[in-house]
């Protein structure tokens, strides 16, 4: 047996959805966390199960956790540094910010090497260069699958990134933070949550320049103290209602965004004819538009971003005209389009790009999550789709979106879960 999303789809929507705080800056502000003496509170915490597995890491090193709703203080002050070699660390991506915040903290860690979503490959070659940079010396347990770094001190230095990894830009920060003397992180990273991670690590008294910009400067400090952080919110998470509310919206308000961190998104959904007004904090869209295709290109940000390249083309199926979506960052990221043109679609694949020709009609298929975005691109063309949808592995859609059925239920989707026979 195991759990699908079911969606009857072709109702249309209306009303407010409230976007929570961001997934991919708060399984970076989790295991920066450790770097602090005395206890942290972050607010806005996203209910995904990514976030209860970073919180099961931080029990194993014996920190305090409380959860309490989007609240969750963690109190160090009695952490040990042991191995983390629980399933737990392989269930996502992120656990790998053990690694630099660990070595920051001790100097030394010992980690399996971390899970996450299949993109094609992974690696985190950038990430090991510097802590090596930094003076760490790094072994691999090819037997257990486990990473150790060890130094006998961390000094500053500069670091280039042969690629704008936003893994790396974090990871390294979390090292340098108290490592001594200056380090340069030149061609880091820009995404909104490297962003947000700085500012929690510069409230905990880190001293850190020009995040945000190619070179970010880390001047070391011997201690981080506790403090409070409210987490940015989720880009991704808005950036797939928005995309749903251009699919199924009549008119449907998404509260709670920075609109800055969703231009790409936003030009492109217009170019689309999707109509939509930017109020404050929230943005209206108006649906019964007739969508006609475009070209995206996924890019480091503030480019398009890789993460909303597979709902959108949930969209694009119902786009007029061919579509071209080509991947700069993640050059395998299309196992969604298989599992939509079981659905109707029409979608071809090259080297590193599909080719989307709309309109299709969609109906519903029993298709499968492959991974996180995909299941979001499942979840939008369900909606458009006559009939029912059945996705499985919805693990991967928990694993991101917090819950995404209740807040579509409440814009009026047809939506529940239930168990199948495999
Ligand atoms: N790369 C390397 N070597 C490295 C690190 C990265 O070659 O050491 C390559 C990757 O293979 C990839 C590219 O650089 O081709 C981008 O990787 P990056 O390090 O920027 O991404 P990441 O840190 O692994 C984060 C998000 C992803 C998001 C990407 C790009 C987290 C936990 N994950 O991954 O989010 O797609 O940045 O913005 O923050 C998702 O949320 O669904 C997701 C996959």
């Amino acid at each position: 047996m195991s759990e699908v999303i079911a969606i009857e789809g072709g109702h249309k929507l209306n009303g407010t959805v409230r976007i929570g705080g961001a997934k991919n800056a708060t399984v970076a502000l989790i295991p920066a966390l450790v770097l602090s003496d005395g206890p942290v509170e972050i607010f806005g915490a996203p209910n995904i199960s990514d976030v209860s597995a970073l919180a099961q890491l931080l029990r194993e090193l014996n920190c305090v956790v409380e959860i309490s709703g989007d609240h969750i203080k963690v109190d160090p002050t009695n952490m040990i540094n042991i191995p983390l070699e629980s399933d737990a660390v392989v269930k996502l991506r992120a656990s790998y910010y053990f690694m630099g915040a660990l070595l920051g903290k001790y100097k030394k860690v010992k980690i399996k090497m971390p899970g996450g979503c299949y993109l094609g490959p992974r690696p985190i070659d950038l990430h090991l260069k510097g802590f090596e940079a930094l003076g760490a010396n790094i072994s691999y347990d090819e037997k257990e699958g486990s990473y150790l770094l060890e130094a006998e001190e961390l000094v500053g230095t500069s670091i280039y990134l042969d690629f704008a990894s936003v893994g790396a830009t974090i990871n390294i920060l979390l090292a340098a933070v108290k490592a001594k003397g200056k380090t340069v992180i030149e061609n880091a990273a820009k995404e909104p949550e490297i962003i947000d991670v700085a500012n929690l690590l510069t409230k905990m008294g880190a001293k850190i320049r020009g995040v945000g910009t190619d070179t970010i400067t880390i001047d070391g400090v011997e201690n981080l103290h506790g403090t409070f952080h409210e987490i940015i919110p989720d880009r991704i998470e808005a950036g797939t209602f928005l995309i749903i509310a251009a699919a199924m919206g009549e008119k449907v308000v998404v509260q709670n965004i920075i609109p800055q961190h969703l231009e790409a998104l936003i030009s492109k959904l217009k170019e689309m004819g999707v109509k939509m007004d930017i109020v404050g904090d929230s943005i209206v869209v108006y649906g019964g538009n007739d969508l006609k295709g475009v070209s995206v290109k996924t890019q480091i940000y503030p480019g398009f971003a890789t993460d909303l390249q597979q709902p959108l083309t949930a969209l694009l199926t119902q786009a007029q005209g061919e579509s071209t979506v080509k991947e700069t960052i993640y050059v395998e990221r299309f196992k969604h389009c298989e599992q939509l043109n079981k659905m109707g679609a029409h979608i071809e694949l090259g080297t590193a790009c599909s080719l989307v020709f709309g309109r299709t009609p969609l109906h519903g298929a029993r298709v499968e999550a492959t991974d996180l975005r995909c299941g979001a691109a499942l979840i939008v063309a369900g909606l458009m789709a006559q009939g029912v949808t059945e996705i499985s592995n919805v693990y991967h859609i928990d694993r991101g979106y917090d819950n995404i059925d209740r807040k579509l239920i409440t814009l009026g989707a047809n939506i529940s879960r239930y168990e199948i026979d495999d």
